[in-house]
């Protein structure tokens, strides 16, 4: 299973896949390309790192979506690589229809919160603010609803007394990083 992973941020999450694929742990999936909207984001040195082709792709003319020309370069450097599963893994963007349609049925997303509960942006903050004393990461495809496609994996992540937002956030990163690569295993093998 061809593997494209779409960030914006660190990476830690990709690397956490592409560790899982070095050590013989994302069952029969691989990572192809990595391609990101922001040309100074961590997950682009992944690249050379594992030895996969990395590459910044300008999203213009939108700052917040995936549309129009921006949309258009996406749309054509994914399908390059012939993906089977499109990863979303910290890609701060939403996703439009065009895109959606090319790679129907194929992407998921990686979400840190325990959807449906605080989708959007900050889900940890969000969840932090309100109080909730169980929170945690999803896995979920993604459909034009934003977080609302289909749940395919959640792990649930306790809040302690007296944990500040640095600490939760530090325990969701910890669990998002089995969930992702987990899923994608799982989905390489067909279960
Ligand atoms: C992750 O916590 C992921 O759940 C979140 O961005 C972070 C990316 O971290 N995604 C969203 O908030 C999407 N709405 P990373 O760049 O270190 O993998």
């Amino acid at each position: 299973m061809r593997v494209v992973i779409l960030g914006s941020g660190r990476g830690s999450n990709a690397e956490a896949i592409l560790q899982a694929q070095q050590t013989g742990q994302l069952g029969r999936a691989r990572v192809v390309g990595i391609f990101s909207d922001k040309s100074d984001a961590g997950i682009l040195e992944l690249g050379p790192r594992f030895g996969v082709p990395a590459s910044f792709i300008d999203p213009a003319p939108f700052k917040t979506k995936l549309e129009g020309e921006g949309q258009a370069r996406f749309i054509a450097a994914v399908r390059a690589a012939q993906p089977d599963l499109v990863v979303l893994a910290g890609f701060m963007r939403v996703i439009k229809p065009g895109f959606l349609t090319e790679f129907a049925g194929k992407i998921i997303n990686l979400h840190p919160s325990l959807l449906p509960s605080f989708p959007g942006l900050d889900g940890i903050g969000q969840a932090f603010r309100r109080g909730v004393k169980v929170t945690g990461c999803t896995v979920h495809g993604v459909t034009a609803e934003v977080d609302g496609g289909p749940i395919l994996d959640q792990a649930s992540v306790r809040v302690s007394p007296g944990e500040t937002l640095e600490t939760l956030a530090a325990k969701i990163h910890t669990a998002e990083h089995a969930l992702l690569p987990a899923v994608i295993a799982r989905l390489s093998e067909g279960r």
